[in-house]
């Protein structure tokens, strides 16, 4: 990466991270052994990264993607090599359907499901006053009314079994930080945000846990567009303290520490994973 030279800064612990999962040993720590996730946009970007890491720590992946399935069948294969079970379901969040059959899947093949992330994600880019009915509905339905249904589907399957379980959501420092150009992904992140904390309140008498997760500049597909642009992946470069974009494990790490149990007593918060993007301000 460019980060640490376009910002001119020593950069020893600024280098992007180049250790896979196994590499830094939490292949050895099992924190998930006999738990089942369900990971949603799991065939690449931040999703894959977080069904690897649940699934090298021991838990049963169910593998959500939607369009092309290598990238999923390349995700499922990571977990199996590592040890771990996977298992490849295409649904698409937008579809009730398809959310109920995902948590049914998760039931059928593995007995239970104890972790949801809500990863799947979308954004279109577009001036306000030029925004299409049609773009923001479908970055809503993608990025907000997924995440509600497929929490419903997931927690009444725990109401009814009465067992306890975990909610984290993929949402973005755009939760709370203006995007120009994105307003329909900032509503949906934002919504998101609101969600987490409702059903946090909602659902903390079940036992179960509701967090949200804020990604900052990840290098995944999302971004496929400004990483191929010099000049403005510079600016963000110099925008963000560490010097460098993150990597789905940077996230991977975060939520896997949120689905464990040190994380018990930890419900209706956003923790942002983005090298210090948000709390930058320089005007001198
Ligand atoms: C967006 C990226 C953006 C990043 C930082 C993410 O939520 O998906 O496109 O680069 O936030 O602004």
């Amino acid at each position: 990466m460019a980060g640490s030279e376009s910002n001119s800064r020593p950069n020893t612990h600024l280098k992007p991270r180049t250790g896979t999962v196994s590499s830094t040993g939490v292949k050895a720590m099992n924190r998930f052994q006999g738990k089942v996730a369900i990971v949603t946009g799991a065939g690449s970007g931040i999703g894959q990264g977080i069904a690897k890491r649940l699934g090298c720590e021991g838990a049963k992946v169910i593998v959500d993607y939607v369009g092309s399935p290598d990238g999923a069948h390349e995700t499922e294969e990571a977990i199996e090599k590592a040890g771990g079970e996977g298992k490849v379901v295409q649904a698409d969040v937008t579809r009730l359907n398809d959310v109920e059959c995902l948590v049914a899947t998760a039931w059928d093949q593995f007995g239970s499901a104890d972790i949801l992330v809500n990863n799947a994600g979308m954004e279109k880019k577009s001036d306000f006053l030029e925004t299409l009915e049609s773009d923001y509905e479908q970055v809503m339905a993608v990025n907000l009314r997924g995440p509600f249904f497929l929490t419903q589907a997931f927690v009444r399957r725990l109401r009814d079994a009465k067992k306890s379980g975990r909610v984290i959501n993929i949402s973005s420092v755009h939760e709370d930080m203006a995007f120009p150009g994105f307003a329909s992904y900032c509503c949906s992140k934002g919504g998101l945000r609101m969600l987490m904390r409702n059903l946090a309140v909602e659902l903390g008498p079940l036992g179960i846990t509701v967090n949200n997760v804020a990604p900052g500049a990840i290098e995944t597909p999302i971004n496929k567009a400004l990483l191929a642009d010099k000049p403005k992946l510079d600016a963000l470069l110099k925008n963000i303290p560490l010097g460098r974009l993150g990597e789905p494990e940077d996230v991977a790490g975060l939520v896997a520490f949120l689905a464990s149990d040190d994380a018990s007593y930890i419900t209706g918060s956003t923790f942002v994973v983005d090298g210090g993007l948000m709390r930058n301000y320089r005007e001198q």
